[in-house]
This record gives C-alpha cells, sequence and structure tokens, in this order.
C-alpha cells in the first residue's frame, strides 16, 4: 500500500481561479457538471492530473470543445488531460450513486437526506478535482432536485438565485465568495424542517441562522442555536473574529462517521451533537452539543479562512480548535471541571496512542490513510500543545500573535511553522527548541528529587524522553512547568512557572524555615507524566488551593491505594480517611463529583508492565466497598440533599445530579436491596435522562432484578428515538453480567439496530470493544466476535472498520494469554481480501 510522506511535499502546478458545479439529483444517479477555470503554474508540466475516484466520465470539454479518449487518460485514483495550454476551462460531466454509497464520504443519503462529507478526500467520489487543501478557489454551486421530495437545496455561502421553471424540479443557485479548498465543499438536499434565528456582529451584520433537521425534530434545535450564538460572541470577544456571510447553516443528519463538519457557510453535524431536548438528551449530550458547535463555527477563522497547506499540517487547524473550544467551555461553564475533564480524555485516549504501536507525533511524518490521522494526538495534545503556547506568551501576547497570525496568513493555506512564526514575531520569543512537540511521538515523563539543606531548598528534574516506535531516541522536550511551594501549613510561599528545556534542571530557593511541600505541574501546565516519590498526597488534597493539583492528588493517592490492594496489602486506613475528608468539603457540586471518583482502570493499566485486568477490577470492588460501608450514611444524606426530579438544565440541577450520581454508583458497590430500591425509584421518578440511564446502569450492573423490567420499559418508550436506543445498546454492551456477548450478538437483530448507521455500531460493537471483561475474555469469544465485524463492516464503511480495531491497540502490551489470542485474530483480519487501506494501516501497525 503506498504511504504518503510529508518531505515528498511539492506545490501544486496548477491554480483554480474559479468552479462552477451543477447538481442533477435523482433517485438513481446524480450527473454532475464541473467547469472549472485553470491557470499553469509549473510551465514544466504538459499534462493536468486531476484526483477522481471511480470516475464514470460522461463527457469532457477545454474550452467548450468537446475532446475524446486521446486526449485523456482515466486510471485508479485520477483523470489526467493531456497536453494542456497554460490557462483553460475545463468542462467534465460525470455520474455518481449516492445512494449505493455506504463509506458516508463525498455525496451520499443519510435517510431521505442528500448530504456531504469530503474531508479529507471525499471531494475526488463527487467530480475530478485537485483535491487538497493548498488549492483554493470560489465555488458557485447550483443544485437541482424534486420539489417535493427535495424543497430544499443547500450549498456553501450565499443563496444566489432561485430557479422555479423546470415543472417537477426546481433548482438554487449558491454562491461562496470566500476562495476555500475542496475539503470545504458542501451539498444538503431534502425535506427537512428548521428553526431560524439571527444575530447581529459586532459591526452590525446582520446573519441569518439555520439549523435543519428531519421534519418533527425542530423542537429539539434551541439548545444548539443558543450554543451557536454563545460561539459567535465569545469568538468576537476573545479573539476579535466575526463571522463573514450572510446565512450561517447547520444541518443534522443520522449517519455521519464523525461528529460534525465545518464545511463554509453550512455545517454538517451527526444529529447526536445537534438534537436536545430535557425528554431524551443527558447532560453531557447538552455540553457535548454546545462545545461541537463552537468548535465548528470557530473553525471558520481556524481551519477555513487560514486552512492547511497539506493534511500533515491538521493539528494547524484542529489542535488550535480544540484548544479555542475548551477556553469557551471553561468561560461558560465551569472552569476547573472543564480542564479536569480535559486532561482525563487526554490521558485516557492519547497517553494510550502514545503508548502503543500507532504512536505518532502530533505532526506526522507519513500515512497510509489520510482518514486514520484525525487521532487524539493531532487533536487533543495538539490542543495542549497550543495551551503551552498560550502559557509561554501570557495571555495579552497570545492575542497580539493571533491577530497577526489572521492578518497575515488570511485567505492561505500555510503551515504549522506559519503558525509558530506569528507566535514568536508578537513575543519575541525563541520558539526553535518548542518545536520540538511538532515532530516527536510518545509522553515525555520528568522525574523530581528534592533536597533541603541549611534553609535552601533544591528541585532536580531529569527529563525522561520516550523513543520513537522504531526504537529511535529524541531529544528533549521545552515547556512551562508550574509549580508552587507550600508551607507546613499549607500556605503558598511562592508559585511561578518554570521552563524545562533540558535534560537535567536545577531550581533552588533559599530562605526558608522547614522544607516545603512541591505542588508541580499545576493546572496541567505540560502533557507529561510527573515521577516522584514519598508524596504527601493527604496534606496537597487538603491544602492546595490549584483545583487541578487537588484532584491530581486524590487521584494518585487512589492509584497507591489501589496498587497496594492488587499487591495483596491491606486497604490504607489513610485514604479512607482523607475520602471521608473529601465529602464535607464544600464545593462546586460537578468539581466534588469529580474528586470522588476513584481512578479509572485505564489508569491503572498504564501502569502496569503486562496488562490485566483483573486485579485492577478486584481491586477497585473492594475498595469501593470499604468507602461505601464506611460512610453509607453521608453518602445516603449527600444524595437525598442533593436528588431532584425535576430535570432543570442549567449548572446548579447538573452538578446535583453530577455529584448524587456519583454518590449513587459508590453505594451501589454495597449492592444491598436498599441501593437497589433508591436506584429503581430514581429510574422510575427523576424526569432527567441522566439520571435515568445511570440508573439503568446500575441497575444491569449490579444484577437487579428490576434491571430487565427498567430496560423494556426503557426500549419501549425510546424505540423511535436513535439517540436514546444509542444509550440503550451502550449500556448492554458494557454491561459486566455473564453472556454480554450473546446478548450483544443477538442485539445485531434488533429491529432498531443498523450496521449502516455510525452511532449505532460504536454504541453497540464499539461500547463492546471496550469491555474490558467480555471483550478481553480468556475464551477469546469477544476478541473473535470483534474481528469477524471489522471484516465485515470494512466492507461497508473502512473508516468505521478502522475505528474498531483502534481496540487491539492494547495487543504489544497485555499478558501472553491474551495476546497470543490477538494475534490469531489479528492474522486473520490482515489476510482478508480486499482489506481497505485504513484497516490495514492499523493492523499492521499494531503487529509490527
Ligand atoms: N474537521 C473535523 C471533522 C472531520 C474529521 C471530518 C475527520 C473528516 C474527517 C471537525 O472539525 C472535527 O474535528 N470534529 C470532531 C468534533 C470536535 C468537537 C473535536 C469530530 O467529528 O469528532
Ligand atoms: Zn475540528
Amino acid at each position: 500500500m503506498k504511504e504518503i510522506y510529508l518531505r515528498d511535499y511539492v506545490k501544486p502546478a496548477f491554480s483554480i481561479e474559479s468552479v462552477n458545479l451543477t447538481f442533477e439529483l435523482e433517485e438513481e444517479q446524480t450527473d454532475v457538471t464541473n467547469v472549472m477555470k485553470f491557470t499553469k503554474l509549473d510551465e514544466t508540466q504538459k499534462h493536468l492530473r486531476l484526483d477522481a475516484m471511480d470516475l464514470e466520465l460522461l463527457k469532457l470539454y477545454i474550452n467548450d470543445l468537446e475532446i475524446d479518449e486521446s486526449r485523456y487518460i482515466i486510471e485508479n485514483e485520477s483523470l489526467t488531460v493531456l497536453n494542456v495550454p497554460a490557462s483553460f476551462t475545463l468542462k467534465v460531466v460525470n455520474r455518481i450513486y449516492p445512494h449505493k454509497n455506504s463509506e458516508l464520504e463525498g455525496l451520499y443519503k443519510s435517510g431521505s437526506i442528500f448530504c456531504t462529507q469530503n474531508e479529507p478526500e471525499g471531494f475526488r467520489r463527487i467530480t475530478p478535482y485537485l483535491d487538497r487543501p493548498d488549492v483554493m478557489s470560489v465555488f458557485t454551486t447550483t443544485v437541482v432536485a424534486n420539489r417535493e421530495k427535495y424543497p430544499v437545496l443547500l450549498s456553501n455561502g450565499n443563496k444566489a438565485q432561485c430557479h422555479d421553471s423546470f415543472d417537477e424540479r426546481h433548482g438554487v443557485t449558491w454562491v461562496d465568495p470566500h476562495k476555500k479548498p475542496s475539503y470545504l465543499f458542501a451539498l444538503v438536499a431534502g425535506d427537512l424542517g428548521s428553526i431560524s434565528d439571527e444575530y447581529t456582529t459586532a459591526s452590525g451584520e446582520r446573519i441569518e441562522l439555520n439549523i435543519y433537521c428531519d421534519l418533527g425534530n425542530e423542537s429539539k434545535c434551541y439548545h444548539a442555536m443558543k450554543s451557536l450564538k454563545e460561539a459567535m460572541l465569545w469568538d468576537e470577544e476573545k479573539y476579535g473574529r466575526e463571522y463573514d456571510l450572510e446565512i450561517y447553516n447547520i444541518v443534522a443528519v443520522d449517519s455521519f462517521n464523525m461528529g460534525a463538519m465545518e464545511n463554509k457557510g453550512l455545517n454538517i453535524f451527526n444529529s447526536a451533537y445537534v438534537l436536545a431536548d430535557t425528554d431524551t438528551a443527558s447532560d453531557a449530550n447538552y455540553m457535548g452539543i454546545q462545545s461541537v458547535i463552537a468548535h465548528e463555527y470557530f473553525h471558520n477563522w481556524t481551519g477555513n479562512r487560514i486552512t492547511c497547506r497539506d493534511w500533515f499540517q491538521l493539528t494547524l487547524k484542529e489542535g488550535l480548535t480544540v484548544f479555542r473550544d475548551q477556553c469557551f467551555s471553561a468561560d461558560l461553564n465551569s472552569s476547573e471541571v472543564q480542564r479536569i475533564e480535559d486532561v482525563k480524555g487526554l490521558r485516557e485516549r492519547q497517553f494510550v496512542e502514545d503508548a502503543s504501536p500507532t504512536a505518532h507525533p502530533i505532526q506526522p511524518k507519513s500515512y497510509i490513510s489520510m482518514n486514520n490521522f484525525y487521532t487524539s494526538t493531532v487533536y487533543e495534545k495538539g490542543a495542549e500543545v497550543i495551551r503551552m503556547i498560550h502559557t509561554l506568551l501570557g495571555e495579552e501576547n497570545y492575542r497580539k500573535a493571533t491577530d497577526i497570525y489572521f492578518e497575515e496568513f488570511d485567505g492561505q493555506a500555510v503551515t504549522t511553522d506559519d503558525f509558530l512564526w506569528a507566535m514568536s514575531e508578537a513575543s519575541g520569543l525563541d520558539l526553535s527548541a518548542f518545536k520540538n512537540w511538532y515532530h516527536q511521538s510518545g509522553t515525555p515523563k520528568l522525574k523530581v528529587d528534592e533536597n533541603f539543606e541549611k534553609g535552601v531548598y533544591t528541585l532536580n528534574l531529569t527529563q525522561i524522553v520516550p523513543t520513537t516506535v522504531d526504537g529511535k531516541t529524541q531529544n528533549p522536550f521545552y515547556y512551562p512547568l508550574k509549580i508552587a511551594l507550600l508551607d507546613d501549613q499549607g500556605k503558598e510561599i511562592l508559585h511561578e512557572t518554570l521552563i524545562v528545556s533540558k535534560m537535567q534542571e536545577e531550581f533552588t530557593y533559599g530562605g526558608l524555615k522547614a522544607k516545603p511541600t512541591l505542588s508541580i505541574n499545576r493546572d496541567f501546565s505540560a502533557p507529561i507524566v510527573v515521577e516522584q516519590e514519598g508524596v504527601d498526597f493527604s496534606f496537597l488534597m487538603k491544602h492546595d488551593k490549584n483545583s487541578f493539583i487537588k484532584y491530581e492528588a486524590a487521584q494518585a493517592f487512589g492509584v497507591e491505594t489501589l496498587e497496594s490492594i492488587m499487591n495483596g496489602e491491606d486497604i490504607n486506613p489513610a485514604f479512607i480517611e482523607s475520602f471521608g475528608h473529601l465529602l464535607d468539603l464544600d464545593l462546586d457540586l460537578s468539581y466534588k463529583a469529580l474528586l470522588l471518583e476513584l481512578p479509572s482502570v485505564s489508569t491503572l493499566m498504564q501502569r502496569q508492565e503486562k496488562v490485566d485486568f483483573e486485579p485492577i477490577y478486584e481491586a477497585k470492588e473492594k475498595l469501593s466497598i470499604a468507602l461505601a460501608s464506611t460512610y453509607k450514611e453521608k453518602l445516603l444524606k449527600l444524595y437525598t440533599a442533593h436528588h431532584e426530579v425535576h430535570a432543570a438544565i442549567n449548572s446548579i440541577s447538573m452538578g446535583k445530579r453530577s455529584l448524587k450520581n456519583r454518590v449513587l454508583r459508590i453505594l451501589s458497590a454495597l449492592e444491598t436491596e436498599e441501593i437497589a430500591l433508591l436506584t429503581q425509584t430514581q429510574y422510575k421518578s427523576s424526569k432527567s435522562m441522566s439520571d435515568r440511564v445511570i440508573a439503568l446502569d446500575i441497575l444491569e450492573n449490579i444484577h437487579s432484578n428490576f434491571s430487565q423490567v427498567a430496560l423494556s420499559d426503557f426500549y419501549n418508550k425510546y424505540k423511535d428515538e436513535t439517540l436514546v436506543m444509542n444509550k440503550y445498546f451502550s449500556i448492554l454492551a458494557a454491561s459486566n453480567r455473564v453472556g454480554t456477548i450473546d446478548r450483544v450478538q443477538a442485539l445485531q437483530n434488533d429491529p432498531v439496530y443498523d450496521e449502516k448507521v455510525p452511532n449505532l455500531v460504536r454504541s453497540l460493537i464499539g461500547v463492546f470493544a471496550r469491555n474490558y471483561k467480555h471483550f478481553h475474555s480468556k475464551d477469546g469469544h469477544g476478541y473473535a466476535f470483534v474481528a469477524d465485524k471489522i471484516i465485515t463492516i470494512d466492507k461497508i464503511n473502512p473508516q468505521m472498520a478502522s475505528g474498531l480495531a483502534g481496540a487491539f491497540k492494547i495487543y504489544s502490551r497485555i499478558n501472553e494469554t491474551n495476546k497470543t489470542l490477538i494475534e490469531k485474530e489479528l492474522k486473520r483480519v490482515i489476510s482478508t481480501q480486499d482489506l481497505s487501506k485504513n484497516t490495514f494501516e492499523i493492523i499492521s501497525k499494531i503487529l509490527k
């Protein structure tokens, strides 16, 4: 399979001044007419090679003259037009079959809606083109379809013209005045419901806002609309960026590979990130919608106006935009909770990836399938890299720097170096050493040694730099390290931001009465692992003012306690005691809920030499039972104090729910009738979807007799709401019950389930592949089942299949029994005929 290298980048040989597209949408096929104005940039190039996938060419014209086969060559993935002049107009007419498109790339149908997904390389499935982000052009698009079936016809930009003259068909022409790459092209046609609103920008422009969805779902779009307006205002206030078209359209579709897509002026969303009402959406759904709507909106400047030169630069737009959406969510909600959630996500996904055979820098050096590089590393670690720049520059210089970035590169396709140039230009900082973050992989560690003598405290820091996947050594990293020193009363003696850049660093602090306590990597100022021995976690939990470190200390203390249990030791009473102390604290309730969470299985797994899940489960269960029985009365009191049956969607009610449900989960370890009854009552009486789903999950996992009744009740109520059915499938696929695999297999025949809809596959098969107990069961049945699904789904939708294959990334680190079982299945998958390059790339890397 062909590997693409960053070092092979060459500039495009042609530019495209304008593109004029016409789509004739029919039930069985769509004919596309594409008129492009080309100019040769490299005189030495005789021929024009366009990207084209499965091309069915109907006609081809140069400057309005039809040309025959002697003038062009069609190959697997290209159309080459021979001997072209210095500038010319090329007209291509070709035919595509959207209703047969199950990959969901290019133009396809989601139910009865025509829609597109072109990032990164879907446009070549629609029409021949220079399908690369550094070719930017002005697009005019006419969509023609049956008037009754497809009353709504949308594309990018502003609405220019309606054509009503074709009897049962009608058409609309859209003009997007902003130059853009083909991956931002979008088209939608359907019989859609919508809600509308407007927004007036800081400079007084009135923007029409529309959100489209399936008929009947209009009332579920208001939260998305509110979030959109919040995002528009935030980007004006924080970055000085205004919207730049007359219309902003969002369309929600059910079949979508990803979460959402930032197509210029016409975002297309997975309906899971648009639709919400109190009856069907959880609190997490509400938060998710707010952040994804904002993320795609923010791309208008960081991604669309300024785009990537090539796909190796993906983090230029994604890392930066994730950082922007994280800051937005922190500003609008609880900043302390947001930071912890972001770090949790990073550690659970990115740290795991960084320790696996698919580890790569945020700017990869090569790829086989670009679709595989929309990773946690490019996104979440990429966002941490931007956050470090923000810390190094400070708020004011960072804003100056982004202003320079927007000013200098507007309308261009640029590189991460261009971005870093703007950051240096504004601040005078030399970021050359910092660049390692873009080119090196793996999670850096920092070993901490302390010394205290004659009033002088010395901090010795040693970087432990990981090797690459192929075992090559890498250079030290450069990062800001926020620290504080606390006195024995827990008061801050000082706090500052150190710069770590060499392998060894030494910092000294004199004039101290006693050895201070170190608070290190505050706010998680760098994405590293700190290794330090002899830390007094309960002291930090009690005294540190930094909300992140308080959480960090509670987690680290939990890890230490669980690992000692795994080593056969008794439960450390000091942990039980400090947990009790946390219960009494008067804190933001969502934050408190996080403090009370025990370390995840993933956290403990990452620290094991040879991964084995059972000891982790056993230890967690033991500790949970101890906590629940020691503090039963206190926990029940907290539960009652914060339980509400009505479901207000505001931060106060959400906070109450997250604390109360955390408490309920802890209590559920007792598996008593009393707790089962409490959970059952919560399921029956609560109006909040979060409350009901958590109750269902607990009932299922404590094997309550009521769980079957509750699950059927839930199913019958919501079988027509696919978004809610995703939750139902997830609960069953994540269950710890005996026979879970048989149930998952049987659920594939449920009338609601559909193997062609990514959300459903993710919530049944994807969740099962993250069910440590049953996926990794020692009889190998879990692996065999998922391997079978990868093979079947690869033929339908390779992107979905390679996503499932990711569950096997643990291979190289797992115990021998499981390793042998996985190897057998992966070898079976990789020897399948016509395996997609997506799945091939992931599995071959895992096996290597
Ligand atoms: N540009 C991406 C969507 C995308 C990713 C399209 C990969 C094609 C291939 C979009 O901006 C994005 O990043 N979406 C995320 C959600 C976001 C909030 C991180 C997604 O879809 O998961
Ligand atoms: Zn994005």
